[in-house]
């Protein structure tokens, strides 16, 4: 396949093009089953090609979003949670135990069907490469099946049993620990690449937290945590003294924590549509940035906090309500999703990486931002194949 007539190429290596986002004019691109072979100037395009030709007609391209923090495995809705937050009430982490029952409760074939049903809804709109994470199970048997069915949507499988304590243990956290750090990893890190947990208020504190991803690391799994989303707290240093590849939310942050993560080149994942709909402030991207950290944006698409899977809108509220630069935004959602799950072959456009680029309706990616809301995303390339 040849992608050509690109009026503007985001490749994300600085050098193969202008700026941080490595940005070329005029470009095309050329594809060889499910990896990038060629890219460079449209009139510089290498002959017979084989495979379609996609004429983008000036129109802008960049890599594939790359969400790096979902929840896609889940039954129900909790739209009457949020109907009450939105009239007033706050957030609490236990309303995750309403999504958990519906989870019990559903069958295998269900839980597969809506996962589906979000992952393509996500492809839609421009995200080719997505983590998803457990967590609405809490047994062993649970957790067991909700990274199966996770593993049928992707390689990026994270396992979040430690996402509040399960709810028939309420009255004995220590006990539930035990059971996540023995049988339930037993059961659960062959199915999984990473561990999260959540560390704030109402679900685990520093010391679960640091023994259950000890024990995960012990077990093979890369480490990524939920910090600082609710309060201020140990989440984001407890990230970087574990070595995470990456610290989700960081809505409250202080500086000493800025430090800690850019000591450790912990990757900081930003979810605004997260403190969006809980009412709670945007997280200080401008303070990470300046202070060196790698931004990522994600969706954290979950029936409590977030429930969307439309990395367009990340982008746009990060732009304009956080106040990165476009080029930033662009980048914190395609390389740093990558960089968040330590993967160099997604997140760009660069010869011998996946073959993952999306087409805007638009002439460059500034738009993403520029026109919030707007269905910008005309082709969506995944892995070599026109969706
Ligand atoms: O990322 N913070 C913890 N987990 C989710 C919320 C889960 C829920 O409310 O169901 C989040 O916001
Ligand atoms: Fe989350």
């Amino acid at each position: 396949m040849l992608v050509a007539g690109v009026g503007e190429l985001v490749t994300n290596d600085p050098e193969l093009g202008e700026g941080p986002l490595g940005l070329l004019r005029n470009a095309a691109v050329a594809i060889e089953g499910e990896r990038v072979v060629w890219i460079g100037p449209t009139d510089a395009a290498p002959e017979g090609v084989p495979g379609p030709r996609i004429d983008a007609a000036g129109a802008a391209v960049l890599p594939g979003f790359v969400d790096a923090h979902t929840h896609l495995v889940f039954a129900g809705d909790r739209a009457g949670e949020f109907d009450a937050r939105m009239r007033g009430e706050a957030y609490a982490a236990g309303g995750i135990r309403t999504t958990v029952a519906a989870t019990r409760a559903a069958s295998d074939e269900d839980l597969r069907a809506n996962a589906r049903r979000l992952a393509e809804e996500a492809l839609r709109t421009g995200t080719t490469t997505v983590e998803v994470k457990s967590g609405y199970g809490l047994t062993v048997d649970d957790e067991a099946r909700l990274l199966g069915v996770a593993g049928t949507i992707t390689d990026e499988v994270t396992f979040l049993g430690a996402h509040v304590v399960a709810p028939e243990l309420a009255d004995d956290p220590a006990a539930y620990v035990d059971l996540v750090v023995g049988e339930m990893l037993d059961a659960c890190a062959p199915l999984a690449r990473w561990c999260d947990v959540f560390c704030d208020r109402g679900a685990f504190d520093e010391d679960a937290a640091r023994r259950i991803l000890l024990a995960a690391a012990d077990r093979g799994l890369g480490l990524r945590l939920h910090a600082n989303q609710l309060e201020h707290g140990p989440g984001a240093r407890l990230a970087a003294e574990v070595g995470a590849a990456s610290a989700d939310h960081l809505t409250y942050l202080s500086a000493d924590d800025v430090d800690a993560l850019a000591g450790a080149d912990v990757v900081a994942t930003l979810l605004p549509v997260a403190d969006l709909s809980t009412r709670h402030p945007w997280p200080d991207a401008r303070g990470l940035l300046d202070a060196g950290v790698r931004v990522a944006l994600a969706t954290d698409c979950n029936p409590g906090t977030s429930f969307t899977t439309n990395v367009p809108l990340v982008v746009a509220l990060a732009v304009t309500a956080m106040r990165m630069t476009p080029a930033e935004a662009v980048w914190s959602a395609t390389a740093g999703g990558a960089a968040a799950l330590r993967r160099t072959d997604v997140g760009r456009v660069t010869p011998g990486g996946f073959a993952d680029l999306l087409v805007l309706e638009a002439p460059s990616h500034v738009h993403l931002a520029y026109r919030p809301g707007a269905p910008l995303i005309r082709t969506v390339i995944r892995r070599g194949d026109r969706i």
